[in-house]
């Protein structure tokens, strides 16, 4: 794989992709952020080069990538977008931006695909849903673009009616697992830990059991029946979970979240 990408934005999302891209052979970053702290801070570690403008950022990508907040989006493309070439491909992690969208705010002129990333992509262990729908894309362009973000995690192609669902499971995911584990360190503050031995316990808890859970080849059902031994001390936490029906929360609270995008998008 031999490309040029693009980066318009290059702050917590635009940076960590660009970091997970650097030992990509063949694959180039430029970046174009209205703080060019940031893009200089970037080339001075020798992770992109940096664009003078959007432009110039247009012009010399073959990828690009929209790494801007919501809210900056329209105003971003308005200085990018008479610069755009029909072979460059338009990819945006922007949330909530649909395909429609993105092709009215790039005229037309260019293949788009939609990405929703989650944030351990910060360390390079994020999900990225892909949505290729955009009958622009060339199959060339497809698969560059599948290859690519499988450099920096996990991808899943969905197609764009999955989206809010996927938002709602791994996008605000993480949110889910940090205020689980937040809930046992202060069981272990209440327990008697110290807070930094709390922490350090339940985030080892977690890395060990997704570790256990993705290299034991087993359902997590049968890894938890696997510690839950007959009266013993396992069934009587889980029985309290049960009486204070905590599998049907976690499940409303992603359908929630994933009615919350919906609303929004
Ligand atoms: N972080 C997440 O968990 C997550 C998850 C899924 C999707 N996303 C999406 O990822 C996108 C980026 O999020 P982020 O957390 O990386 O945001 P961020 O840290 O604020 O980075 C965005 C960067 O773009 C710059 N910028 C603003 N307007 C610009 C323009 N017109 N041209 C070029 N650069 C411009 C910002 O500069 P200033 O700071 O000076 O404004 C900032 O450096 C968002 O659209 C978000 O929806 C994020």
């Amino acid at each position: 794989m031999a490309a040029v990408i693009g980066f318009l934005g290059a702050g917590n999302m635009g940076a960590a992709i660009i970091g997970g891209l650097a030992a990509v052979p063949g694959v180039s970053a430029l970046a174009y952020d209205v703080d060019a702290a940031k893009t200089d801070a970037l080339a001075a570690k020798g992770l992109a080069q940096k664009a003078a403008s959007p432009e110039a950022l247009a012009a010399g990508s073959d990828y690009i990538v929209l790494c801007v907040k919501p809210q900056y989006l329209t105003g971003a493309m308005q200085a990018l977008v008479l610069a755009l070439r029909p072979e460059t491909t338009v990819c945006s992690i922007v949330a909530g931006v649909t395909v429609a969208r993105l092709k009215e705010l790039t005229g037309g002129r260019c293949p788009v695909v939609r990405i929703m990333p989650n944030t351990p992509a910060l360390v390079g262990a994020g999900q990225f849903a892909l949505c290729l729908d955009d009958p622009a894309l060339a199959a060339g362009q497809k698969a560059f673009v599948g290859e690519l973000f499988a450099k920096l995690g996990r991808t899943y192609v969905l197609e764009e009616r999955f989206f809010d669902a996927f938002t709602g499971l791994a996008g605000s995911g993480p949110a889910y697992v940090l205020h689980f584990m937040e809930a046992l360190i202060e069981s272990g503050v209440y327990m008697g830990f110290p807070r930094d031995k709390a922490t350090d316990i339940v985030i080892g808890l977690f890395a060990g059991t997704a570790k256990l859970a993705a290299q034991s080849g087993l359902h997590p059902s049968v890894l938890r029946e696997m510690v839950t031994s007959p009266a013993g001390t396992t069934i009587e936490g889980l029985m309290h979970l049960d009486r204070m029906a905590v599998r049907a929360a976690i499940i409303d609270a992603a359908v929630a979240s994933r009615d919350r995008s919906r609303e929004l998008g």
